[in-house]
């Protein structure tokens, strides 16, 4: 089933295509009208809230370029990864655009809006390494995870770290939701393939991942 969110109209909870260690995936899940519209949507958040190279704890800067939508956007520096309520450049993070939050609504059955709208931008080079999305309140809300533009390379590994990883490409119109016992699941994008998708103008890999903050 895919969903069509330029009619605006939630079409009822979708069932997963996959399911990889307690991750639901569903493939092609958004048509290429509402993959289109959602990147419209993200060029006005890109406009009130500039991407940005944050800092790793350790000092280096990450080859992912984010910004963020929602009450409280990512962040990280020397003082650590934590979540912020305004744009380093000063300015309150712009509203979660309606889309998204219906997609949100959809693939989780709940009520409960995210607070946040992370946005991922990955260029031919960029990766992210194996880690667990912990620095929210309470584990007991999913998170969601939306692909745009060009295929990446998803590990999905284990509660603790190490182990034996499973990978599976993620295309654009891919969901995953990591919830349930899967909630603290690590993983990671090990690379992106350029020149798979003709979405975003300029090429590159976007994901958006929704989560309840507090
Ligand atoms: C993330 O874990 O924050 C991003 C996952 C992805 O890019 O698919
Ligand atoms: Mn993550």
């Amino acid at each position: 089933m895919k969903i069509r969110l330029n009619s605006g109209v939630s079409t009822g909870k979708p069932a997963p295509t996959l399911r990889v260690r307690g991750f639901d995936v569903y493939k092609d899940l958004l048509s290429p009208e509402s993959q289109m519209a959602l990147v419209v949507d993200l060029r006005g958040v890109i406009q009130q809230a500039p991407l940005f190279s944050p800092m790793t704890p350790y000092g280096r800067p990450m080859r992912v370029r984010m910004t963020s939508a929602g009450r409280y956007g990512w962040y990280s520096d020397r003082s650590g990864y934590r979540y912020e309520r305004v744009h380093p450049g000063g300015q309150p993070w712009p509203a979660i655009p309606p889309r998204i939050l219906a997609l949100w609504h959809s693939v989780t059955g709940l009520d409960r809006a995210p607070d946040c709208c992370l946005v991922n931008f990955y260029d031919a080079e960029a990766r992210m390494g194996m880690h667990q999305d912990k620095d929210e309140a309470d584990f007991s809300y999913p998170v969601v995870s939306i692909s745009l533009g060009d295929d990446g390379l998803f590990r999905i590994g284990n509660a603790t770290r190490g182990g034996k990883t499973e990978s599976l490409w993620l295309q654009s119109g891919d969901v995953v939701v990591m919830g349930g016992d899967a909630r603290l699941t690590h993983h990671g994008v090990d690379r992106i393939k350029p020149g798979t998708s003709t979405l975003l103008r300029q090429g590159g890999r976007i994901n958006l991942t929704l989560r309840v903050v507090d």
